[in-house]
């Protein structure tokens, strides 16, 4: 890989230099009181931002908080993340209330060596996602105006063709950040030669977002788990009833062929938590996964599944994993996706978590994230690299 990385931009001169970094600051908040709920991202992000403030450069960042339509949204401001960032850093971070308006050039400027801004929701502007190359040009002119050289270090969003994220690298010196860096070595070792047995954990509702991850995967590992909402979908395939189960029907055949090209290597739940109702104080108890009661919900794998794929896990030199077991929001639905993260955690393995629902069960679930061998801050992005994609903010960084 042909791409210039952050100590690269430190062995120049950076003091007084004006640093944009792209961040992925979208972390979940809290419906009700709009707080951070998990703050994994940000953390993700410091050491990055702590090596360009030793440095002495005038740092700013900017990262996309939700879904925005366009247009400013309070509910998805970046204010209080900017709080975070500067207890995390010890230090104040600016907030410019707009991305490339008068207080984001205001900041910008006020800025002294060594400090942080954080500029408004990339979202806010129609140019950061659209589809049409002159308008996000025109947002990637304005944001690159604020720099002078530009780091990429939101590794979450290097699947998405945006302005920030593909556009300004092509206007500003640019280089890869730490957490980037690390992201890209790690699921590199996964595309690569993984020890074997190399076991993979796929869970999450759809079966249809995971479709080009499987069979991307299939050739590659050893054994394939499969849990999560999307476990209903291949029992289907089996011809077994799922009751009033998350069930794709129009996935149905391509789960029952890639069951048949998988040769044995797919290995689904034998038993399922069923429910009353999709709700944490409903009725459950454990069934077979054969046998799920026509009016009852599969809301988690249930023990005799975790146990054997926790055996699974065991004997596996590499693992990755990806979605949720059930609904681990939920105490009673959370005991497939404890289970399977903590045999993954005891593995004597190379282990990977991937995507953003994924890392923030292990830490939900109050799990030890030193236990495993990296944590990715991607969802979408990890699962694109492994399906051999060509990321466009990788692409970018490249040229
Ligand atoms: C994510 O949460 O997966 C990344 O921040 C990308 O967000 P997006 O799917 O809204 O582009
Ligand atoms: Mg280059």
């Amino acid at each position: 890989m042909n791409i210039r990385t952050l100590d690269d931009l430190l062995a120049e001169e950076v003091t007084g230099r004006r640093v944009l970094v792209r961040a992925d600051l979208n972390v979940p908040l809290d419906k009700q009181t709009g707080q951070i709920t998990d703050d994994g991202r940000i953390r993700a992000v410091l050491p990055t931002l702590g090596a360009l403030v030793q440095a002495g450069a005038k740092v700013v960042v900017c990262s996309h908080l939700g879904r925005p339509k366009g247009s400013p949204d309070p509910a998805f401001s970046l204010r209080p993340v900017a709080g975070r960032l500067g207890e995390l850093l010890g230090a104040p971070v600016h907030f410019a209330e707009d991305t490339v308006g008068d207080s984001a050039r205001s900041t910008v400027a006020g800025l002294a060596d060594g400090q942080v801004a954080l500029l408004e929701n990339l979202r806010f502007n129609p140019g950061e996602t659209s589809k049409d190359e002159a308008r996000r040009g025109a947002f990637a002119d304005q944001l690159a105006a604020l720099a002078d050289a530009y780091v990429d270090d939101a590794f979450g969003a290097v699947h998405r063709r945006h302005a920030s994220v593909y556009d300004v690298p092509a206007r500003l010196p640019h280089v890869a950040g730490r957490l980037v860096l690390r992201e890209v070595e790690v699921l590199g070792t996964l595309t690569g030669e993984p020890d074997r047995p190399y076991v993979v954990v796929l869970g999450g509702s759809k079966v249809s977002d995971k479709l080009a991850v499987i069979e991307a995967l299939l050739p590659k590992v050893d054994r394939l788990l499969v849990g999560g909402g999307m476990c209903f979908t291949f029992l289907k395939a089996q011809g077994h009833e799922v009751g009033s189960s998350l069930l794709e029907e129009e996935m149905v055949e391509t789960c029952r062929s890639l069951l048949e090209r998988a040769g044995g290597k797919i290995m689904l739940p034998v038993d399922v938590v069923a429910a009353d109702a999709f709700a944490p104080d409903a009725p459950h108890d454990t069934v077979r996964a054969d046998g799920i009661p026509s009016k009852r919900v599969g809301l988690d794998i249930g023990p005799e599944t975790v146990a054997g794929f926790a055996a699974a896990l065991r004997g596996a030199r590499t693992i990755f994993w990806n979605g949720p077991m059930g609904v681990f929001e939920m105490a009673a639905f959370a005991h497939g996706t404890r289970g399977v993260a903590e045999a993954i955690a005891n593995a004597d393995a190379f282990t990977v978590v991937g995507g953003g629902d994924s890392a923030a069960a292990v830490r939900a679930l109050g799990l030890d994230e030193q236990a495993f061998s990296h944590i990715s801050t991607g969802g979408g992005a990890s699962l694109e690299y492994l399906e051999g994609k060509t990321l466009p903010g990788i692409a970018a960084l490249e040229n």
